[in-house]
């Protein structure tokens, strides 16, 4: 058996640094907890650390680092996570003074990536992302732990390997990389162009990550995607056919890869590919977890990275997962309405729980209203949406 499949995960100590500049700072770190735990690592302190800018050399001042240091004994740590970026030289002072390895959220995001990755694309697009984020910082990192274990502290991959090669033979590989990567595209963009020319409606679920993607497109499709209580389950897109009853024929509904706040530049970069699935859909569905206590950053959030990718006028549909955890007082007046997205366009809301199914006959038939029609942007957004689908009346649940 693997080992690391049984190892205990490793202990680390989580810090956030408040610039005050950031409305989505997270005083909680619970998003940086569940990322920790996804990548497994265990959170054994939170520290949080206020400054007007940060210190060129430690990124906290020294009496921070010193605190941080008496945590990392106290609690026999054995890495230290940042939720904000380091630069390579921070983040190698910052070993130095606190004697363990230093992550910042860009090298946890990429390293859950890099361990979710499945399909030969997605691997190649992490392995990308990863080399060109290490070939900024060519530092032994995480070498001093030197352990059979989940977590940031001891990995394979390109992390390991990195430290074996030089800056050309780094270079070398991701020029590899990138044209093994054009090479996957075009048989991508050829599958892609058959499926356009079967002109069957392409429904993409987009949303933030953990918002429940996978469980709704498990239980629109009755497919088994993966669905877990951890970040990125789902890192390649799949694909399969949604029947919407007799007189509306079907969609193609597709799962991809959930969005989180400061998604690494790079990853982005990466994941376009995989992205263009969303990007080409005639309609999105955006799931949103109702119970979230950053709903409206989470919302913003994937505005923004929909906006990136080119697909901020694809029609919407807002799916408000996860309505099975509103107390009585906070559920909706109505299973359907319309809701006002941050740029102020107006769209339909449903509220629905993948897992009681409660609210998704609702949905369906929203959906068999959009296969019925020409063009689902006229239908949506545009042109008077159906009465029958539509209750402008407000819902208790807060929207931008
Ligand atoms: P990523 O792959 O990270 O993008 O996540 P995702 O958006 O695909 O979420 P996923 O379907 O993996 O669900 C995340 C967690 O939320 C899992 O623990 C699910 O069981 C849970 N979940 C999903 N839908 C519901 C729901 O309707 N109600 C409740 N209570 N939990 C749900």
């Amino acid at each position: 058996m693997n080992e690391t499949l049984i190892a205990e995960p490793a202990r680390v100590v989580l810090v956030g640094v408040d610039f005050g500049r950031d409305p989505d700072f997270d005083d909680s770190l619970d998003e940086l907890a569940l990322l920790a735990s996804t990548a497994g690592d265990q959170a054994v302190a939170r520290v949080i650390a206020r400054r007007k800018a940060p210190d060129a050399a430690l990124f906290v001042g020294s009496g921070k680092a010193d605190e941080i240091k008496a945590l990392v004994l106290g609690e026999r740590a054995e890495a230290v996570l940042f939720d904000q970026a380091l630069s390579p030289i921070q983040q190698r002072n910052l070993e130095t003074h606190l004697g363990v390895p230093v992550a910042d959220r860009t090298a946890l995001i990429l390293e859950i990536f890099a361990q979710r990755a499945r399909s030969h694309e997605g691997k190649l697009q992490v392995e990308l992302a990863q080399l060109q984020y290490l070939a900024t910082r060519l530092v032994r990192r995480w070498s001093h732990l030197e352990r059979q274990r989940g977590g940031i502290g001891a990995r394979g991959g390109p992390g390991e390997r990195q430290m074996e090669l030089d800056r050309r033979m780094i270079d070398e590989r991701i020029k590899q990389l990138k044209i093994r990567l054009q090479k996957v595209e075009r048989q991508r963009n050829t599958q892609r162009k058959a499926r356009a020319r079967g002109g069957q409606l392409r429904v993409s679920l987009v949303g933030y990550t953990n918002a429940g993607k996978s469980t709704l497109f498990n239980a629109l499709t009755k497919a088994g995607s993966y669905a877990a209580d951890q970040l990125f389950a789902t890192l390649d897109t799949t694909t399969r056919a949604l029947y919407l009853g007799p007189d509306n024929g079907g969609a193609l509904l597709s799962d991809t890869v959930g969005f989180i706040r400061d998604l690494p530049h790079k990853l982005v970069e990466a994941f376009k590919a995989t992205l263009q699935e969303a990007a080409d859909a005639h309609l999105l569905l955006h799931v949103i977890d109702c119970d979230s206590p950053k709903l409206l950053e989470q919302w913003a959030e994937v505005e923004r990275v929909l906006a990136e990718i080119e697909c901020a006028d694809t029609p919407q549909i807002v799916v408000f997962n996860k309505l099975d955890r509103l107390p009585e007082g906070a559920r909706p007046r109505r299973m359907v309405d319309q809701v006002q997205r941050p740029d102020g366009s107006r769209v339909l809301r449903v509220f629905v729980s993948a897992y009681s199914g409660e609210g998704l006959p609702e949905l369906r038939s929203a959906l068999a209203a959009v296969a019925r029609g020409e063009d689902p942007a006229a239908s949506l957004c545009s042109a008077p949406p159906p009465p029958a689908l539509i209750d402008t009346a407000d819902s208790p649940i807060p929207h931008p």
